[in-house]
């Protein structure tokens, strides 16, 4: 039944936090229940079919699109979002090399490429452009045409103490 809500709670944890999720439609994606049930409104939507990016979180360790995934299925599990970056209201390195950079126009991929990017910084720390590029590919912008956010990311890297 499209659309009816789940009776049952559950819990999910969220940037080292256990929250309860109550109210949440019967198979709703991580995606919504981030923003519409837990009020963490960092994390954007777009197309909903894992094509852009704009979800991106952290699952466990690795960078997952959460339009494609099931909220209730991943009681078990680390979740990171944007939020989780600065928890304390200091921007985060790659936030602040964004800033930097001019990386930001309207802002709405803006959440899902620092995930990635903070992702791609952790696991390749010596990645060249053309692996920038590869690994950002999944990560949609309609403003910058990447320039400036490339820019961000070789900024990062190459202040060789990651
Ligand atoms: S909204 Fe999830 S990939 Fe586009
Ligand atoms: S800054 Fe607008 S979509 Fe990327």
């Amino acid at each position: 039944m499209t659309g009816s809500k789940d009776d049952r709670e559950f819990e999910l944890t969220v940037n080292g936090k256990r929250l309860t999720v109550s109210g949440a439609p019967v198979g709703a994606s991580l995606l919504s229940v981030l923003r519409d049930n837990l009020g963490l409104t960092g994390t954007k939507g777009a197309c909903e079919e894992g094509e852009c990016g704009s979800c991106s979180v952290m699952l466990d360790g690795n960078l997952v699109c959460a339009c494609l995934v099931m909220a209730s299925t991943v009681t078990e599990a680390s979740i990171a979002t944007i939020e989780g970056l600065a928890p304390s209201g200091t921007l985060s390195r790659v936030q602040e090399a964004f800033v930097d950079h001019g990386a930001v126009q309207c802002g709405f991929c803006t959440p899902g490429l620092i995930m990635a990017v903070s992702d791609l910084i952790d696991r390749q720390p010596n990645a060249d452009r053309e692996t920038i590029r590869e690994e950002l590919a999944g990560n949609l912008c309609r403003c910058t045409g990447y320039g400036r956010i490339i820019a961000a990311v070789e900024s990062l890297l190459n202040e060789g103490d990651l």
